[in-house]
């Protein structure tokens, strides 16, 4: 089965990202399709870009630096799960993202989006030129959560809507289409 890993992008003390992410975890692994692997970037703790070199050349450095190039080239399939912060996505995502190059290539990439009315949509719309410069393949069905601080229970659970969940079936869907569509090119 090919590899889902699902980034959860925000690493702030008192993030809902964290329940989020593992809510769409959960849902990965019942829709069946995947070997699902949850990231926190909180956990990953990767300082500011510290590489001399740019990462096309993959001649990384640093131990941190390594251990994330193969962690992310395991990979078939991402879904970030981002917050949005003064409408983009968060800085914890880019410097992640920035860090590598080649690892990103080819794969998919869905997007779990959050925050107020607008649902986070403004951040996965800058988030989708630079997947596009990666040479990820951004799948349209994705998961934008409206005002995601009401649906978090008193015991600090994600309670996700039927919409919600239907779109993440979606989004697995398409995720795996484009998986087996785009794995042959990555071997060339
Ligand atoms: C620095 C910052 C900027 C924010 N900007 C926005 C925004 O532009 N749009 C929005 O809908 N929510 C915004 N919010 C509210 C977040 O959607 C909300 O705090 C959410 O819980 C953040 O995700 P996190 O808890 O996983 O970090 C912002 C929050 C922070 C901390």
């Amino acid at each position: 089965m090919p590899t889902l890993q699902i980034i959860v992008a925000s690493t702030r003390p008192g993030r809902v990202g964290l329940v989020v992410g593992q809510w769409v975890h959960e849902r990965a692994v019942e829709h069946g399709a995947f070997d699902v692997e949850l990231i926190d970037l909180a956990e990953v703790n990767l300082p500011f870009l510290d590489e001399p070199k740019h990462p096309r050349l993959g001649q990384y450095q640093h131990q941190h630096t390594k251990s994330w190039s193969a962690r992310i080239a395991a990979g078939d399939a991402y879904v970030f799960v981002t917050p949005e912060y003064n409408h983009s996505f968060n800085a914890p995502l880019k410097n992640a993202i920035d860090y590598l190059y080649a690892e990103w290539q080819h794969k998919p990439v869905g997007f779990v989006s959050y925050g107020g009315l607008a649902a986070g949509t403004r951040a996965v719309q800058a988030l989708k030129p630079v997947v596009a410069v990666l040479k990820m393949t951004p799948v349209v069905e994705s998961v934008p959560i409206p005002f995601v601080g009401q649906l978090i229970d008193a015991d600090g659970r994600f309670q996700a809507t039927d919409s919600l969940t239907r779109a993440a079936v979606g989004m697995f869907n398409e995720l795996k289409r484009l998986d087996a569509i785009l794995r042959p090119t990555r071997s060339q």
